[in-house]
C-alpha cells in the first residue's frame, strides 16, 4: 500500500486561524491507475485564499485539496507523465499524490535555465501571474502612473512592485506590515515609498506622498486600505481588486469602503478579478518576465517553511504577515531553495 501524510482541519476557525486547529495524518494513497502517475511533492503553496477554504470549502478532517504545488513522478501509467518528470499541480497539502494526468491543473513543469524551481509557485506562479494580469491588463499600468500596491512585500506585491517598475510608472507605493518589509520594497523592489500599516496611518502616508493624484491602485487587503486609496486616487483612476486578506477572518461580512460613493463622485474604475481567468496569460508572463529574472532586473522572493510538519504554522503565519514573498513549504532538501 502508497502511503503519505496529509493536513487534516479538526476544527473551523472563527476569526483567527490557530495551528492547533490542523494535524498531520497519515495518508493512504490509491493504487496507481490507468493514464496516472504517483506524485511526491517538494514544494507546497500556502496562500491567503486558504483561509475562505478554512471557513467554506474544506471539509473537516480530510485532506486539504485545492493547493498549488510541485512534485516528482516517482510512479507513473501514463506516457504523459513519465517517471522523474517534474509536475505541476493543485492536489493540494500533501506529501504525495496520485493524480490523473488529464486532470485541469496538472501540467508537465517546463524548467527554465537559470530560474530556481521555486519560482514556479511565486513569481513565475499565480501571484506572479496575479501581479502581471493586474498591471498589464486590468490596470494598464503605463509610464505617468501613480501606482499604489497593498501587501508590497508579499507574493504578488513582490511582482507586482517590480512589473509597475518596469511598466515605466512614474512613482511606486505600498504598505506592509513591517519596517524591514518596507526597507525592501523600496531598496530592492524599486518602490519609491513604503509605509508600515500596523504603525503608521495609511490615509496620512498616501496624503504625503501621491496628494490627491493616485492613478492605479492594486489592492488585495481592503478595509481601511482600501478607503485610503479611494480618498488619495484623482479623479478617473483605477482599481484593481484583487481580494481582501483584511476581511478573511472576520466572521462579520466584509466591511465595504466608508468611502464607496466617492467612486462615484471621482468617477473611479473599480474592478475585480481573479487570476484563474487568465490562465492562457502564463506564457506571455513568463516571456515577459524569465528574461529578466535570469538577468537579474527583477528579482524573486520567497518564505520558505522546511518540512511538511510547517505546514498549518506557515498557513496561520501568513495570515499575520510572518512571510515576505511568496509563502512556500518545502518538502525535500534535494533542491535548493533562496529565503527572503
Ligand atoms: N483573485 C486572485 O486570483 C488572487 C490570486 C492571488 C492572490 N490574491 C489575493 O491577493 C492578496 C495577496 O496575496 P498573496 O498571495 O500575495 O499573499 P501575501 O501578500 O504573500 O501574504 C499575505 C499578506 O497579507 C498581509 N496581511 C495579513 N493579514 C492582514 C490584515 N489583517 N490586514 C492587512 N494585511 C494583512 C500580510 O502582509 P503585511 O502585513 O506585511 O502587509 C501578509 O504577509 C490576497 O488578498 C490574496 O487573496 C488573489
Amino acid at each position: 500500500m502508497l502511503t503519505g501524510h496529509a493536513v487534516h482541519m479538526t476544527q473551523r476557525p472563527i476569526g483567527t486561524a490557530t495551528t492547533d486547529q490542523f494535524r498531520i495524518v497519515e495518508l493512504e494513497l490509491a493504487p496507481v491507475g490507468e493514464g496516472q502517475a504517483l506524485v511526491r511533492n517538494l514544494l507546497l503553496s500556502v496562500d491567503p485564499y486558504m483561509r475562505q477554504l478554512m471557513s467554506e470549502g474544506w471539509p473537516l478532517n480530510a485532506p486539504l485539496g485545492m493547493g498549488r504545488a510541485i512534485g516528482v513522478v516517482e510512479q507513473s501509467r501514463s506516457l504523459r507523465l513519465p517517471e522523474g518528470t517534474l509536475v505541476f499541480h493543485t492536489g493540494g497539502l500533501q506529501t504525495h499524490v496520485v493524480l490523473d494526468a488529464d486532470e485541469p491543473g496538472v501540467r508537465r513543469l517546463v524548467v527554465h535555465e537559470g530560474v530556481e524551481l521555486q519560482s514556479y509557485l511565486s513569481i513565475l506562479g499565480g501571484t506572479g501571474l496575479t501581479a502581471y494580469v493586474g498591471l498589464t491588463k486590468v490596470l494598464a499600468v503605463a509610464d505617468d502612473d501613480i501606482v499604489f500596491l497593498t501587501s508590497i512585500a508579499g507574493g504578488v506585491g513582490v511582482a507586482a512592485a517590480q512589473i509597475a517598475r518596469r511598466l515605466g510608472a512614474a512613482k511606486i507605493v505600498g504598505t506592509a506590515g513591517t519596517d524591514a518589509k518596507c526597507a525592501l520594497a523600496v531598496d530592492v523592489l524599486g518602490a519609491d515609498a513604503a509605509v508600515n500599516w500596523k504603525t503608521t496611518s495609511v490615509r496620512d502616508f498616501l496624503s504625503e506622498h501621491v496628494g490627491g493624484n493616485l492613478s492605479a491602485t492594486l489592492d488585495g487587503v481592503g478595509g481601511e486600505q482600501l478607503e485610503a486609496a479611494i480618498e488619495a486616487s484623482a479623479r478617473h483612476a483605477r482599481i484593481a481588486i484583487v481580494g481582501g486578506i483584511s476581511q478573511y477572518d472576520a466572521s462579520a461580512p466584509w466591511a465595504p469602503p466608508r468611502n464607496f460613493q466617492d467612486i462615484h463622485f471621482k468617477a473611479l474604475s473599480v474592478r475585480g478579478y481573479a487570476v484563474r481567468d487568465y490562465a492562457e496569460l502564463r506564457e506571455e508572463a513568463e516571456d515577459f518576465l524569465v528574461p529578466l529574472l535570469r538577468s537579474g532586473e527583477v528579482v524573486d522572493r520567497v518564505t520558505v517553511s522546511e518540512g511538511f510538519s510547517e505546514v498549518p504554522a506557515a498557513l496561520v503565519g501568513l495570515l499575520q504577515g510572518s512571510n515576505t514573498g511568496k509563502a512556500i513549504v518545502c518538502l525535500t532538501p534535494r533542491y535548493t531553495v533562496h529565503a527572503a
